[in-house]
């Protein structure tokens, strides 16, 4: 009569005897919704109950029970079920209870993708990589984010700075409330009034206090910049309550094919690919690579070749990853320095040679980044921009 009822209402229906047979077809079929007798010839509409709300906790489940046994009703609701229907059925009753259920589970799976859509539009970024050294920034910045405390992110190029400053904030009391990206860099320093964190509006008269959460971010050493006096000692104070260091890929290899898959899935959705796989000659490769500018330099690399590849997968020789520095031994490096002249013209030669080696070196390292290679020279970023031009590199 049920099934009568239900099919001439479009839906399709299936039939089990008692617990077991149900067990076996809720693991087998996917239902949207259940409706069991509370009395079965084996087991009992509560088993049934439990093994639904263990396959699916949202699946919704309507019980059926004896008139009179009211009780019975209310404790399967207590234990998850959605409604009851009460015997000997009323069709009309029964056609109503499991469209409303149909709407309802519609309407809980329409929520959690807005919930999850919203969560992205705030800027919940998707952080990927379980690296111990990466699961350790991942909790600190949890920490960080239930606190409104000042938190600085420090890390190099490319390491996701950025990134992990949308997830803090996605992640705290704030969310609801803009995140606001300021590249100080490009901001003339009298407009940058942070100090106090107040400020009068050109034009205005009154002091204007936000209410802000400030997140440092950058990609010098502070620590050392401050030793070096290139960075003033009372704002690194102010800005380092809750300093978070954000380690270089190179440091978490493990990390780099994780990353590479999801850069690549990416990339494949967005240029309507169907997803490359990468040969094991390419994993190799990347895993080996040192990744001076980081994850940016990574996902970059792997957008490249998947407009590049063709096939199903992507290989080694597709990612044109620079070769590893070839050593070749020499007999005696000195034979080919220039000596002559003075004691004082030969050194004054050679230190400088020495010298423009050593800065093109670094800035190579750093991708150019005159700050980060004074922090690696441990030399003052004037005195090296004064090098870089002196030598014209
Ligand atoms: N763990 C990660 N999972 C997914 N994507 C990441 C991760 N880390 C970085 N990225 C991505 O790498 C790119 C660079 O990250 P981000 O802009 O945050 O770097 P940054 O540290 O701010 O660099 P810079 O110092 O140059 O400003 C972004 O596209 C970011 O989404
Ligand atoms: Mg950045």
């Amino acid at each position: 009569m049920l099934r009568h009822a239900l099919e001439a209402q479009g839906h399709s229906v299936l039939e089990a005897r008692d617990q077991a047979e149900a067990e076996r077809c809720l693991r087998t079929e996917r239902p949207a919704l259940v409706l069991s007798d509370l009395k079965l010839p084996v087991g009992d509409g509560f088993g049934v109950l439990r093994a639904a709300k263990d396959a699916d906790p949202d699946l919704p489940v309507i019980v059926m029970t004896a008139y009179g046994s009211i009780q019975d009703a209310v404790a399967a609701m207590k234990e998850g079920a959605l409604d009851f229907l009460a015997k000997p059925v009323d069709p009309d009753h029964l056609r109503l209870l499991v469209e409303r259920a149909l709407a309802q589970r519609r309407v809980m799976m329409e929520y959690a993708l807005l919930k999850d859509e919203l969560a992205r539009k705030r800027g919940a970024p998707r952080i990927i990589g379980n690296a111990p050294a990466l699961t350790q920034v991942s909790s600190a910045l949890q920490r960080a984010a239930a606190t409104d405390t000042t938190v600085l992110l420090e890390g190099e190029s490319g390491t996701g700075k950025e990134l992990f400053a949308r997830a803090l904030h996605a992640l705290s009391a704030r969310a609801p409330g803009p995140f606001v990206p300021i590249n100080c860099a490009a901001i003339p320093e009298s407009l940058l009034e942070a100090e106090d964190r107040s400020f009068e509006r050109l034009g205005g008269t009154t002091t204007i206090r936000p209410d802000v959460r400030v997140v440092a971010a950058t990609n010098r050493v502070l620590r050392r910049a401050v030793a070096s006096r290139q960075f003033r000692d009372d704002l690194y104070f102010r800005l380092s309550v809750f300093p978070i260091v954000i380690p270089p890929l190179r440091e978490r290899r493990d990390d780099v094919p994780l990353l590479a898959r999801h850069f690549i899935e990416r990339a494949c959705l967005e240029i309507g690919r169907r997803p490359l796989a990468l040969s094991a000659d390419a994993v190799e490769a990347l895993v080996d690579y040192p990744w001076p500018g980081n994850v940016r330099e990574l996902q970059n690399c792997l957008e490249r070749a998947v407009i590049l590849a063709d096939g199903d997968r992507i290989h080694a020789r597709t990612l044109h990853l620079a070769a590893p520095v070839q050593v070749v031994a020499h007999a005696d490096p000195w034979q080919s320095v220039d000596l002559s002249g003075t004691l004082g013209e030969a050194t004054e030669r050679t230190r400088i040679e020495a010298e423009r080696r050593k800065i093109q070196q670094a800035l190579q390292q750093t991708g150019g980044d005159v700050g980060r290679a004074a922090d690696l020279l441990e030399v003052g970023y004037r005195a090296l921009l004064g090098k870089i031009r002196e030598y014209g590199i």
